[in-house]
This record gives structure tokens, sequence and C-alpha cells, in this order.
């Protein structure tokens, strides 16, 4: 019998229950090594754990990579580099080292750490890119231990360490809101085309309005709540003061290339407005909407999940459900509409 496979997966803190359920779907073993980082162990391996991310089987899991070397820290760093695999590195290929650490790195700082991994992976002939590399050579400190392997950034499921998307503070931002969708484009490949008419339900105070508009789309934003001040002076924005249901009986002709919805709502009732709202979409539109996610039971938080969607196939192709880095309690999903073809 081969040996099991170990792999790290990290996920948000808060949802480490949730995750381990997932895995455990998987035939994948996993318990909490720091906070929001999860040692695993099963007959899968990380590779297969990512495809399943990537197919959308797995929504919590962040980042993932496989343990190919696990050592004490030493007091030495030489000690320590010298355990990496190098002979996964792909010819001319690029890398990154990312190190994350968790309780004490004992003599060494973070970023030495870091400089030590790099240093040895260029004198192995590796060129060092930190901004989307190909490979990661990925690090967790915990407990006293350092594991450690090489997988190509696209198993990894994100370039970023840990998959904590770091986004630049923009001063004239509204509210932080903003991050989730700039986020959910980055990870979703969502391209904002410039001139396309969007519509965005439960808008207020209007972050994402703001961050569409600045793409240069048109947008129909929709919110009893008030939008921020600075909505008023961007002409793209155009408020809807009135629920999404009303906007819906009043507007039912208008059409949209992409409809965004981050409305403090019941997953299910969301899902089911999003069906009846469908013929606004474009066909082939796309549809970016975050599920609130009560805390719950992770068992019922996966079928709260799984029902949403279900309501959602009725009327759109579900592309990926995750929870993302600046997603609280709830999940983001993409979805295209699909239109039914007439009888
Ligand atoms: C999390 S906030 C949205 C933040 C927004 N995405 C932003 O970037 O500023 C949720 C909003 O959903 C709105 N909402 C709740 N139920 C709604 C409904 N039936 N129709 C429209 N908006 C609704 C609330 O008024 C609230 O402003």
């Amino acid at each position: 019998m081969s040996p099991p496979h170990r792999s790290i997966a990290t996920c948000s803190p808060a949802s480490e229950d949730v995750a381990i359920l997932e895995l455990q779907a998987l035939g994948i073993g996993a318990k909490p090594l720091a906070p929001g980082i999860l040692l695993c162990e099963g007959k899968e391996s990380a590779t297969r754990i990512s495809e399943a991310a990537m197919g959308a089987a797995v929504i919590f899991v962040r980042h993932l990579f496989p343990v190919q070397f696990e050592i004490g820290m030493l007091d030495s760093l030489a000690n320590l580099v010298s355990a990496t695999p190098t002979d996964l590195l792909a010819p001319r290929s690029t890398i990154a080292a990312q190190v994350r650490t968790f309780g004490s790195t004992g003599a060494f700082s973070r970023q030495e750490v870091t400089d030590a991994f790099e240093e040895h992976l260029r004198s192995h002939g590796a060129k060092i890119q930190r901004k989307n590399p190909a490979q990661v050579l990925s690090i967790v400190l915990a407990g006293g231990i350092a594991y450690g392997g090489i997988c190509d950034t696209s198993l990894a499921l994100s370039s970023w360490p840990g998959g904590e998307i770091r986004l630049r503070k923009d001063a004239d931002q509204i509210c932080r809101a903003e991050s989730k969708l700039i986020e959910a484009c980055q990870v979703f490949g969502v391209d904002l085309v410039s001139g396309q008419r969007a519509l965005d339900l439960g808008a207020a105070p209007g972050g994402w309005s703001r961050v569409l508009a600045l793409h240069g789309l048109s947008v129909v934003a929709v919110d009893p709540a008030e939008l921020a001040e600075a909505c008023s002076r961007i002409n793209l924005i155009h408020h809807q003061r009135i629920t999404a249901q009303e906007f819906l009986v009043r507007n039912r002709d208008e059409l949209f290339s992409i409809i965004v919805n981050d409305m403090r709502m019941d997953a299910d009732q969301s899902a089911a407005l999003m069906c009846d709202m469908s013929g606004m979409l474009d066909s082939g539109g796309l549809a970016i909407i975050t599920l609130k996610l009560e805390p719950q039971a992770p068992k019922a938080m996966l079928r709260k999940i799984a029902d949403a969607r279900e309501i959602l196939e009725q009327r759109y192709h579900v592309l990926a459900i995750r929870q993302l880095f600046h997603n609280r309690n709830e999940v983001t999903v993409l979805a295209e509409h699909r239109t039914i073809p007439a009888n």
C-alpha cells in the first residue's frame, strides 16, 4: 500500500470545521495546525484536491501545497533550506518562496527564512519571480516544524501566500466590500468591460458600484438604503432607491451584461431572486453573488450552499463557488446565464 499523501491546506480560521468536512468527503483527514492552517493526510494527492477545488467541489480550502519535506527548526538556516527537493524545480520556469509563520520562528525572522530559501533556489538555477511565478515553494513554520513543498502555482489554487490576496489601499474606497468584488474578478478571471451595463443588487453604500464604474461600466445600483455621497459624483452610477423585488416588477425589459448581488438576504431567497431576474441578463452574461451564511453547523452550511446552488442551476451554469480571502460569513458564486431552449 502506498504511503498517504500529506498536504497543507489553508482556509479562513472561522471556516476550519467546514473545510475539514469538505476534505473528509474526499477521503482526506485534516487537523488544525495553526489558525486557518490544516495538516491533511489521505489517499488523495494535493493535485487531486486542487482539481476538486477547481471543479467547485471544495469551497472553503483557499490554498494548498503538498508536504514534501518536514523538518524541525534547526539552529542553522543552511540545514533547513538544504531539505528543499530541488529536483522538482521545473527547468527555466519562475518560482517564489512563500514563507508563512505561526508562533515562534526561533532564531530567524520570516524574511531571513524567505531570503535563505530564495538564495538556495537561485543557486540551483531557479529564476525567482515574486509576482505570478509558475511554481511556488511554500513553507509553513508552525509548532517548531517547517513543512514545505514545491508545486505549480495553478495547483496551489492561488499565487498569493496562503491565498491571502493583499490589495493596495485606495484612498477613495467607499467601504471594505469593494475588495470582495475586486478579488472575485481576479480569482474567477472576470473582465469588467468598459461600456457594458451592470446591475448591482444590494448596492449601498456603493463600493461595488464604484468598482464597476471605475472600469467604465454603466451601473444601475439598486438598494433601498442611501449610497455614499461620493457615488453621487460618479456619472456612471444611477441609484434606484427600491428593493430588488420592486426593481424587477418595474424593469423586466431592461438588459444587462452582468448582475452582481451582495444583498444581505437568505441564500435560498437570493438565489431564487437571481433566477427571477435572469431574463434581465444577456445570454451568457455573468452573475457574481455572495451567499450569506449564518454561523451554523458545518454540515448545515454545506447543505445551505448546495440548496442555493441547485436553485441557481435552474437558470445558470454555476462556474465556481469559493470562500474568498475577503469573504467573512459568506461565499462568492460565479454563474453564467443559461438560456433555456424554447420547446
Ligand atoms: C453588504 S451590503 C452591500 C454592500 C455593497 N456591495 C457595497 O459594496 O457597498 C448589503 C445591502 O443589501 C441591501 N439589501 C437587503 N435586502 C435587499 C433587497 N431586497 N433589495 C435590495 N437591497 C437589499 C441592504 O440594504 C444593504 O445595503
